[in-house]
C-alpha cells in the first residue's frame, strides 16, 4: 500500500494537490476537513458541535477525528493506499494513525509537508472565502487562529515524523503544476 500524510498549513494546497495525487496514484482521498463539512451539510449532531469550533478556527476534539478515521478505514477494505489530508494534526492523532494502520499490518510510507509562508496562506484564503461559503475564510483573524493552531499543536508533528525517517519537505510556493511535479518526484523516489 502506498500512504501518504499530506501535510501543510491552512491554505498549504492539501485538498488542491490531493485531488491530483489520488488520480495518479489511485488512492483514497482522506480529509478531516472535508468530513467534518459534510456532517456540517447534513446537520449531524456532530456537525453541529464541529461548527461552533471549526468556526473559529478551532480544532476539534481527537476522538471525533480519529473515530472519523477509523471508519473510513475499515470502509475501504480493498484500498491501494490513502491520503491522509489535514490529518493527523495532534501528536495523539499521529499515535492513534499509526496504530490503526498497524492493525490492517500497513503503515505511513511518507509525511509530504507543503511548505508556504503565512502571507501567502492569508492571501490565498481570503481569496477563496470570496466564494468558497466557508466560515473560517470569511475573517482574516479567523484565518489567523487557524494557522496559530497549526503552529502550536500541528507544526510539532513535524518532528514526530522525523523520528520516523519519514519527513520530506516541499515547497509550496510555485502553480499548482510545479508542486505536483515535486510531490511525484517525492513519492516516485520512496524506498
Ligand atoms: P481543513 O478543511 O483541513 O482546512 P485547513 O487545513 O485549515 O486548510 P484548507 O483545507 O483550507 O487548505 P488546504 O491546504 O487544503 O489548501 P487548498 O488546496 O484548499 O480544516 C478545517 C477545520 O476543520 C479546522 O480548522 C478544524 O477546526 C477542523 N479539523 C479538520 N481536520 C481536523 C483534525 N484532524 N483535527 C482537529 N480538527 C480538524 O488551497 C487553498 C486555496 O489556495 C484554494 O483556493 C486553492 O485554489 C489555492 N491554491 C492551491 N494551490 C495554490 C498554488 N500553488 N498557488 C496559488 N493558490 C493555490
Ligand atoms: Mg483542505
Amino acid at each position: 500500500m502506498l500512504n501518504l500524510v499530506l501535510f501543510g498549513p491552512p491554505g498549504a494546497g492539501k485538498g488542491t494537490q490531493s485531488a491530483r495525487l489520488i488520480e495518479k496514484y489511485q488512492l483514497v482521498h482522506l480529509s478531516t476537513g472535508d468530513i467534518l463539512r459534510g456532517e456540517i451539510a447534513n446537520g449531524t449532531p456532530l456537525g453541529l458541535e464541529a461548527k461552533k469550533l471549526m468556526d473559529q478556527g478551532i480544532l476539534v476534539p481527537d476522538e471525533v477525528v480519529i473515530g472519523m478515521i477509523s471508519n473510513k478505514l475499515d470502509s475501504n477494505p480493498g484500498a491501494k493506499g490513502f491520503i491522509f489530508d489535514g490529518f493527523p494534526r495532534t501528536k495523539a492523532q499521529a499515535a492513534a494513525l499509526d496504530q490503526l494502520l498497524s492493525e490492517k499490518n500497513t503503515s505511513i510510507n511518507a509525511m509530504l509537508a507543503l511548505n508556504v509562508n503565512d502571507e501567502e496562506l492569508i492571501q490565498r484564503l481570503l481569496s477563496r472565502g470570496k466564494d468558497s461559503g466557508r466560515p473560517d475564510d470569511a475573517n482574516p483573524d479567523i484565518i489567523r487562529k487557524r494557522i496559530e493552531e497549526y503552529n502550536a499543536k500541528t507544526a510539532p508533528l513535524i518532528d514526530y515524523y522525523k523520528a520516523q525517517d519519514k519527513y520530506t519537505s516541499i515547497e509550496g510556493v510555485g502553480t499548482v503544476d510545479q508542486i505536483f511535479n515535486l510531490l511525484v518526484d517525492a513519492i516516485n523516489h520512496l524506498g
